[in-house]
Order: C-alpha cells, then sequence, then structure tokens
C-alpha cells in the first residue's frame, strides 16, 4: 500500500495520545527482546526503546516508504525491518503496535499466531481503532459502492478486521492468556471543519481506495467532501475517535 509519512504525520499530536496510554500497559523491565509491528516511521518506536532499558528492539513495517524516515531514529539496540506483521515469526517478550494491526485480516487467527510468538511471561499490547462505525468511514463505504467509483475499484470495500472488546477477551480466554486487559477508549479530536476529517483519513481509512482508484481518486474525494460537508457540519468540528487497546500476558 502507498503510505504517505507526509500525509500521516499532519496529525501527529493527536495521533501520539492513544500510544501515550498503550506505553502505560508496558511492563517496564530490562533487557527485553521487542517487535513494533506496523512501526511506520519509527519515531514512536525509538520512545518505546528509549523505555526499556538494555533491550534490542525491531520495528517492522511493510511500507519501504514510512520505513526510509525510520532509518534517521536508528540507534544501537533499536533496528528496523521490511516485513508483514501477519507472518511475525521468531520469540519475543513484548509484541507491541499502536494502530497497525486493523491491516491485516483476520483477527481470530492472528491474534492467536502473535501470542504463539511470545516467550514465555511475554506480553502482547496492541492498540487499533474502533472508529468504522463513526459517519466518515460509513461515507466512504457508501460512496466506494456507487459509480463510477464502484468500478474503478473493482468492486472493493474495505471492512474493518476490528473484532468487538468481548470478541478479543474471548479470544484471550481460550489462549489461557494471564492479565486480560481490553478496553476501548474515546479520543475527542476537535478538528477545524470536515474537511479536516478528509485530510485525516486520507491518510490512513482512504489509502487502499487511493491505491485502486487510478484517475478517479480526486472526484471520489469530491464527491466524499460534500457528503462529510452535509453529514458533519459546523466548526470547529468536534471528531470523537474511539480506539480498543488491549495487553495480555503469557503464563510464565
Ligand atoms: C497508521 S500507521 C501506524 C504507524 C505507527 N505504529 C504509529 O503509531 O505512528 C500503520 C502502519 O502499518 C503499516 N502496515 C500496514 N500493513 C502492514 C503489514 N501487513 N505488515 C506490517 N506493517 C503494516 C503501514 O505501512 C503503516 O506504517
Amino acid at each position: 500500500m502507498p503510505w504517505n509519512p507526509d500525509q500521516y504525520h499532519k496529525f501527529q499530536s493527536q495521533r501520539s495520545a492513544p500510544f501515550d496510554d498503550l506505553l502505560k500497559l508496558v511492563d517496564i523491565r530490562p533487557g527485553l527482546k521487542v517487535v513494533d509491528l506496523g512501526c511506520g516511521t519509527g519515531e514512536l518506536t525509538r520512545r518505546l526503546a528509549d523505555l526499556l532499558p538494555e533491550s534490542r528492539v525491531a520495528g517492522l513495517d511493510s511500507s519501504p516508504q514510512m520505513l526510509a524516515q525510520a532509518d534517521t531514529v536508528k540507534r544501537p539496540g533499536l533496528t528496523f525491518e521490511l516485513g508483514d506483521q501477519a507472518t511475525l515469526s521468531g520469540e519475543w517478550d513484548l509484541i507491541f503496535s499502536n494502530a497497525a494491526l486493523q491491516w491485516s485480516e483476520n483477527h481470530p487467527a492472528l491474534i492467536p499466531h502473535l501470542y504463539g510468538c511470545l516467550r514465555q511471561g511475554g506480553q502482547l499490547t496492541v492498540q487499533v481503532p474502533s472508529n468504522h462505525d463513526h459517519i466518515s468511514h460509513q461515507l466512504i463505504l457508501q460512496t466506494a459502492q456507487e459509480e463510477p467509483f464502484r468500478s474503478a475499484l473493482n468492486g472493493y470495500k474495505r471492512h474493518s478486521p476490528v473484532l468487538s472488546l468481548s470478541g478479543y477477551a474471548q479470544v484471550f480466554f481460550e489462549l489461557g492468556a494471564d492479565d486480560i486487559i481490553v478496553f476501548e477508549k474515546v479520543y475527542p479530536h476537535v478538528l477545524e471543519n470536515s474537511d479536516a476529517v478528509i485530510e485525516w483519513v486520507s491518510g490512513t481509512a482512504l489509502v487502499p481506495y487511493f491505491e485502486r482508484l487510478g484517475p478517479e481518486k480526486d472526484a471520489f474525494v469530491a464527491v466524499l467532501r460534500e457528503k462529510m460537508r452535509t453529514a458533519m457540519p459546523g466548526s470547529p468540528l468536534f471528531y470523537p475517535f474511539k480506539r480498543t487497546l488491549f495487553s495480555v500476558h503469557r503464563p510464565g
């Protein structure tokens, strides 16, 4: 997928609040072997690494564009590599992921796979957006099903693979995980207007559509902009954004 670091960074301060909450769930211990799945441009991986003394932290991402920027934050004990989070291998003390696992399908299979890569006593700590029922996301889905976009997209539309809170809790119970924590939090963002919502989703939810729309991309954005202006009038605009956070340990 053509991730664009500049577009993604436009809302960096708003996006770092859930990362801060995720960090609070991490057990700080020395000498850990850690992976950050979907590490993006690496600044937040660096913050994670700086918190964990004498640890080896690897950032993994499938986007060469995002990883190109991660090079600038490398240091001894912090490395970055290209790869697919869904096929993670090896054994880890901490598997961490902020705002990335929603890009891999089939969480009832993905989560047990990642859990299986934990060492005994290891921790899995994840944040994923769970805002897919918000009108902004519903309008994206609706527009994708209208012509000429439906044909340009070849019928493609993206449904979030993110499970319900109890869905994740059930998966962890069945895995025999310890210290199961699963919760949702609303991040109360205030944006200038609905056009700013389009800017926001252009760095995330719209990425797979932009990849497929070809020359229809600008028309798609124009139609979406009109729908969002009607559905979300006013300035400033309150944009409540729901995110799911979870943390578990593999018994030691
Ligand atoms: C929303 S960004 C989050 C980046 C970073 N974790 C942060 O919190 O700023 C999502 C990242 O997931 C990466 N990604 C998407 N699918 C992936 C996959 N299958 N394997 C690894 N990384 C993936 C994207 O390239 C992108 O950098």
